[in-house]
């Protein structure tokens, strides 16, 4: 499973590439809208610190505009992927740019037959939105097995890309599930090296190496 940060935090991008385990970054506007800088300068500052994927939204909500704003944020870098909510006008600019060898992440989806219909448009990601479904009290996991079964039925080579993340539990479900990548909060990236076990076994490690060889 790949791993993109869910974020337009700088530092948090910058601190999880040293790590050296991202392969992409997932923004959308109200993330950017929290930075307090230009839209299109921040995606072009995180396309300078990751080589991977970097999904750039639209705010368009109809086809022209998607079209003519997806074209815009493309120039940007070549690793730029063109986000947009799966509505018809979304999946029409879905299909108008991967046949043009944009590839393009379709969001906001919360029914499998959406991620049906971004497949079939040639979408490079779809993000189905697990804990927003969580919060309405509907388990976000049951999207990501229907999807994965549906794209496995019909060999779609959309990958399955799994959003909304909350917690470690989610990204745990969705490896077992198979999802192709997770897209999670720095926070989460964070918790999933923590374990009460780790920290009292290294300081057990530490203090016996000084007991036997000083500091
Ligand atoms: C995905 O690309 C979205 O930016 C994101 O995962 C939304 O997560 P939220 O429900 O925590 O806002």
């Amino acid at each position: 499973m790949e791993l993109y940060i869910d974020t337009a935090n700088l530092d948090e991008i910058k601190r999880a590439h040293d790590m050296g385990v991202l392969d992409g970054v997932t923004t959308n506007p109200s993330l950017i809208a929290r930075e307090g800088v230009a839209y299109e300068q921040r995606l072009a500052e995180i396309c300078e610190v990751v080589s991977g994927p970097v999904s750039a939204e639209v705010i368009a909500t109809d086809f022209e505009g998607m079209m003519a704003e997806a074209r815009e944020r493309a120039k940007i870098a070549p690793n730029i992927v063109i986000k947009l909510p799966v509505t018809p006008a979304g999946i029409r600019a879905c299909k108008a740019l991967s046949d043009e060898g944009t590839r393009c992440n379709m969001t906001l989806c919360f029914q499998a037959m959406q991620a049906w219909l971004a497949a079939k448009a040639g979408a490079f990601l779809i993000s189905p939105f697990i804990g927003r479904l969580d919060d309405i009290s509907t388990d976000g996991m049951d999207l990501i097995h229907q999807i994965r079964t549906i794209y496995d039925n019909y060999g779609f080579s959309t990958k399955l890309l799994a959003a909304s993340i909350r917690h470690p539990r989610h990204m745990l479900d969705c490896a077992l599930a198979g999802a192709d990548v997770a897209t999670v909060p720095f926070k989460v990236i964070d918790q999933l090296l923590k374990h009460p076990l780790t920290d009292v076994g290294l300081e057990k490690f530490l203090a016996d190496y000084r007991a036997a060889f000083g500091s």
